[in-house]
């Protein structure tokens, strides 16, 4: 059987970084595998019922040959269940892996929806309160006060920093209230202080931690969004970092995700939010890394023909490792762009911390840490003062500029 992969996007962000750098790097791999490959936009998709069994049209033909990889971007904060998820259910339905699968994805659409998905799970999570029926924000504000002032408020939906702010007292909420949209729920969420104006961004694809950074915000606020001017840096993880972004990831079934953690005083961290669509441009850039190739990578390994191999390979490995009392070990390829070894990492549901100490931490040769040799490390940095962030920020400007 023949092995396809396709890139499904939408058109309104087909343009943009990671979709452009995905689409190359699965060209290239598939290219370079004799692996067939299609790009498709979301709209070009006709899904058909004839004679009881699911089918696909695109530009008025029939497809006859269906992939057993698809590689899905569509912008989270858009999707719409009726329209996109229908697409990605009836690919799902028709047999195709999809790499984030329409269940990860929904996980993340709404931020209230992944706090409920993580919930029950043991990961530490700021208290979120949130509400049903329409415009209740005015009620949540007395809902709300065991939370707390200054208190979080966020949109459900809202994406890139935009819709977060940080309201100052109940006055302020119900000034606040006049102004801002209710057509989507908002969630009222505890302050981590400590974290103003710093975050950290932890990307995993296949289950495991490829990279980790740190962004600040450059002016004094809240959010670090690197959309806002937030400045980002490439960051050593603590172990207890990388198996919350990894038990994280693996609750809400993700291939591929950005992980946002806050970090309290004494260094531990707890959720902020998780992103299936996850933007990382300003992550290969402070990382130096190639996200883009990594998951191409993965994708590919998602192949039935690759994972049989690797099944067969891996009853080898245990029939031989039978003789010996050595733990059965993944091998991660050597190179640039290593790939995840999906297989052994991917244990949806499961407390894995498998992540990999190789791959998170910092590598000696990368550019960034050549550059910056004292780079704080997250569980070293002292009590977070907002001008200690503006210190940290412009430090960070100095050295990625
Ligand atoms: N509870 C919180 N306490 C402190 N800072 C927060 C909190 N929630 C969010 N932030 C800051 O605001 C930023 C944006 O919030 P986030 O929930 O990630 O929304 P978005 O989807 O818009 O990025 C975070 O990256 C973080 O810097
Ligand atoms: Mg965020």
């Amino acid at each position: 059987m023949c092995s396809r992969v396709w890139f499904v996007t939408d058109r309104r962000i087909s343009q943009e970084y990671p979709q452009v750098q995905i689409l190359r790097a699965l060209k290239e791999r598939c290219a370079d595998e004799d692996v067939e490959f299609r790009s498709l936009l979301m709209d070009q998709i006709v899904l058909t019922i004839s004679e009881g069994q699911l089918g696909l049209r695109v530009e008025q033909e029939l497809v006859t040959s269906y992939p057993q990889v698809v590689v899905v971007r569509v912008p989270t904060p858009w999707v719409q269940s009726d329209s996109d998820i229908t697409v990605l259910r009836h690919l799902e339905k028709m047999g195709c892996r999809l790499i984030n699968r329409s269940q990860a994805i929904l996980n993340c659409v709404n931020k209230f929806w992944t706090f409920q998905e993580l919930a029950g799970h043991g990961v530490p999570l700021p208290d979120t309160f949130s509400y049903g029926g329409h415009d209740n924000f005015r009620k949540m504000i007395d809902e709300a006060e065991p939370l707390g002032y200054p208190v979080v408020v966020k949109n459900a939906r809202g994406h890139r920093g935009k819709a977060v702010f940080l309201a100052r007292d109940k006055h302020h909420l119900t000034d606040l209230c006049h102004l801002i949209r209710h057509d989507t729920p908002y969630l009222f969420q505890e302050y981590v202080k400590e974290s103003h104006g710093r975050d950290v961004r932890v990307v995993l694809v296949g289950g495991r931690v490829i990279g980790s950074m740190l962004r600040c915000s450059t002016d004094g606020r809240m959010q670090s969004n690197c959309s806002l001017g937030g400045v980002g840096m490439m960051c050593p993880l603590n172990e207890q970092g990388k198996q919350l972004a990894v038990e994280v990831s693996n609750i809400l079934g993700m291939d591929v995700c950005g992980v946002d953690l806050l970090q309290l005083n004494d260094g531990s961290f707890v959720v902020c939010e998780a992103n299936a669509n996850v933007g990382f441009i300003a992550f290969d850039q402070a990382c130096g890394m190639d996200v883009a190739g990594i998951v191409a990578d993965y994708a590919l390994s998602m192949l039935p023909s690759r994972l049989t191999r690797k099944m067969s390979l891996l009853s080898v490995v245990s029939s031989t490792s039978e003789t010996s009392s050595e733990p059965e070990v993944c091998s991660v390829p050597t190179g640039g762009g290593s790939l995840p070894e999906a297989v052994c990492n991917m244990s949806v549901g499961s407390t894995s911390s498998e992540s990999d100490p190789e791959l998170a931490e910092p590598s000696q040769s990368s550019p960034r840490q050549s550059a910056a040799p004292n780079l704080p490390d997250l569980s070293d940095l002292p009590d977070p003062a907002y001008n200690f962030n503006t210190l940290l920020a412009n430090e960070i400007k100095l050295l990625t500029e």
